[in-house]
Order: structure tokens, then sequence, then C-alpha cells
């Protein structure tokens, strides 16, 4: 058993303790306050389907600051990769529990499904990318290469798949389906 060292005002161990607690909480509060802010951020944009164009809207601004780079900034490519592989993970939690669900209750299963794969393939760049040296020579390409399967995956979701999906539910559906995205959107923020 550990014996405290007592100095008038409480041991030495249940004062570090109790900073270590502290801090903790005061951690966890930031981390929740900041959820909560990124979230009402998005919530800001309106409906599921306006939150969803912000996102990929952020997103392609990533690419193009991962794009202005040279070999040489390899800090900075890292830390772009870091915030390029929250916002998409944060982004395909919404989607994947919220909205592809929904699309397959709507008869929308084969594109959903093809959806969900090409989510599969941004894991798979994200992974190749991270194993990759940012001052590797292919690793613009592999960046170009990225940025073109995503915008192409973004631009069939907000031009055909999603006002297919609107125009399927109710206004009270749809309302539901933004009240749930932003509810998944904090839990990934
Ligand atoms: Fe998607
Ligand atoms: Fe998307």
């Amino acid at each position: 058993m550990v014996q405290n060292t007592k100095n008038g005002s409480g041991s030495t161990t249940s004062k570090v303790v109790s900073a270590a607690i502290g801090g903790l909480v005061v951690g966890l509060m930031a981390n929740a306050g900041r959820k909560v802010a990124m979230q009402m951020m998005d919530a800001s944009y309106g409906e599921w389907d306006e939150i969803l164009k912000a996102e990929h809207d952020a997103t392609l601004m990533i690419f193009d600051k991962l794009q202005e780079t040279g070999p040489d900034e390899t800090t900075k490519r890292t830390m772009l990769l870091h915030q390029l592989k929250h916002a998409l993970t944060k982004h395909a939690l919404e989607e994947e529990n919220v909205v592809y669900p929904t699309m397959r209750e709507n008869g929308l299963t084969e594109a959903a499904d093809e959806l969900n794969n090409d989510h599969g393939y941004v894991k798979q760049f994200l992974f190749e990318l991270g194993k990759m040296e940012p001052a590797d020579q292919t690793w613009g390409a592999k960046v170009a290469e990225f940025r073109r399967r995503v915008e192409t995956h973004q631009r069939e979701e907000e031009n055909t798949l999603f006002p297919q999906l609107r125009d399927k539910l109710s206004p009270e559906a749809n309302t539901a389906m933004t009240t749930a995205l932003n509810k998944e959107g904090v839990i990934a923020a």
C-alpha cells in the first residue's frame, strides 16, 4: 500500500491524483464542447443534403491545400492528411450510419452499396498515403487520383442520388434524417 506524505493540506499523492482528474474532466469538457461546436457549424448549413454538400466542399478545400504543398513541406503534408482523414471519417459515419441505410429502405439498395464500396477505397487511399513518405515522388500523383475518386463520388451523391432520396421522403422523414445525421456528426466530431 502506498503511504501518502502528509503536508498539512492533504497528501501529495491525492493532490497529484486530484490534479490529474481535474485535467481529465476539463479535457473531456473541452472535447465535448468542441464536438458540439463543430456539429453546430455543420447544422447551420441546414438540411441533411446541404450539410453533406458543405462537408464535400470543405473536403475538396483540404485537397486543394494538399496539392499546393511541395515535397519539402513534409510536416504540412502530414498535418493536412490528418485533417483530411478526420473530415472524411466523420462524413463517412454520417452517410454510412444514416443516409445509406435510408437509401436501402427506399429502394436505392444497389446505389447505396456502390457508394459504400467507394468509401472502402477512400479508407484504402488514406491507409496507403499514411504509409508513404510525404516527400515520395509518387505522393502528388496518389493524392491527385484520390481527389478525382472522391470528387466523382461526391458529384454522384449531390447531383443524382441525394436529390432522388430527398424526393422519396416526406418532409417529416427528411427532417428526421437531418436530426439523425447531426447526432452521428457529434459522435464523430
Ligand atoms: Fe459518400
Ligand atoms: Fe458524401
